[in-house]
């Protein structure tokens, strides 16, 4: 039967839409119910669907239904034609939605060493939109969610709020770092939190997660930090320790080839602290296309990129000596 026949005959989406039921589900109750329609309906269109193409599309062989030749492949068929429209709707979303859009971000300071490298290869497949990110420390970051300045807001210890959507998405190692010079960094076995008691830490501006997340961690543990400087810059953090002004406590994102020649992890018991980054929105916010189409690029393809950028870290860490 020529193609354009076929196409002619087969009069309804809907009825594609059957087959492929029928062939995932295995019975005409099963597909009925699944397609919510009533079982002589789900008969009634396979039949016309069989008599368009001229060919049986199952048969019941004692009271299993079996598709035919022509049904699976009419079903297989089916599922392509379905799978390129669910990709024609998202083209189409994203030529509606996506062309001269905006899209409004803001991330606390450490999420700045990863969120840049997302927005590269997605700027890439959407060159048109108009994009903003927003850097700044938690707190700060947590007052923009307030005013609900941006689509989505990238922490690792979100505000708790039930009026809010935090999507985990990718690890956040909190590791202790020292110089390589440092007395310690050539222990191997595991050093516990109050041999540090009298080493100089540098830490993050109060307003800072990271420096809360520490201060919860030790505080769960009944333990504290001796002597402090603070300084409000991973990087200031990260050359105050290359210069043996202390120890830190950072995320292992903020650590790159070039730091491990100077800076060295080491090995303290209850490190590194586990959590994770969260992309947050206003669960009452309607999201725009293009800050759904990002999100779904995070939870997929984006995620995917950060696994590989903290692999650097999880190849060169101190090995775990227990
Ligand atoms: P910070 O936030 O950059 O403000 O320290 C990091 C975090 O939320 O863990």
């Amino acid at each position: 039967m020529p193609l354009q026949r076929l196409a002619n005959r087969i009069s309804t989406f809907r009825q594609l839409e059957i087959i492929r039921q029928l062939a995932r589900d295995g019975s005409i109750g099963a597909a009925a119910e699944s397609l919510h329609l009533t079982q002589p309906t789900v008969s009634m269109q396979l039949k016309k669907l069989s008599t368009a193409i001229g060919m049986p599309l199952y048969e019941v062989v004692g009271r299993k239904l079996k598709m035919t030749e022509a049904g699976a492949a009419l079903a297989a068929s089916a599922e392509k034609v379905f799978d390129e429209i669910d990709h024609l709707t998202m083209h189409l979303n994203a030529l509606q939605g996506l062309q001269a859009g905006q899209l409004k971000l803001s991330a606390v300071t450490t999420a700045e060493y990863f969120i840049p490298h997302l927005l590269g290869p997605f700027c890439q497949r959407f060159p048109n939109i108009e994009l903003a990110l927003e850097v700044g420390n938690r707190s700060r970051i947590v007052d923009r969610l307030k005013e609900n300045e941006d689509d989505c807001y990238f922490f690792s210890h979100p505000p708790e709020d039930p009026g809010l959507e935090a999507i985990p998405f990718v690890p956040n190692p909190l590791v202790v770092i020292a110089s390589r010079k440092h007395p310690l960094a050539k222990k191997r076995k595991p050093i516990p939190w109050e041999t540090l008691a009298n080493e100089h830490f540098l830490v993050r501006e109060s307003g800072s997660g990271t420096r809360l997340t520490i201060k919860q961690f030790l505080e769960q543990r009944q333990l504290s930090f001796g002597p402090i400087t603070t300084i409000a810059s991973n990087e200031g953090i990260k050359h105050g320790v290359m210069a043996g002004l202390g120890l830190a406590v950072v995320s292992a994102h903020t650590l790159n080839e070039g730091d491990l020649v100077n800076l060295t992890e080491l090995n303290v018991e209850g490190f590194p602290i586990e959590q994770s980054w969260y992309c947050v929105y206003l669960r009452d916010k309607e999201l725009s296309p293009i800050a759904k189409t990002f999100i779904e690029f995070l939870l997929g393809d984006g995620q995917k990129m950060l696994g590989s950028a903290l692999n650097y870290w999880r190849q060169h860490r101190r090995p775990k000596v227990k």
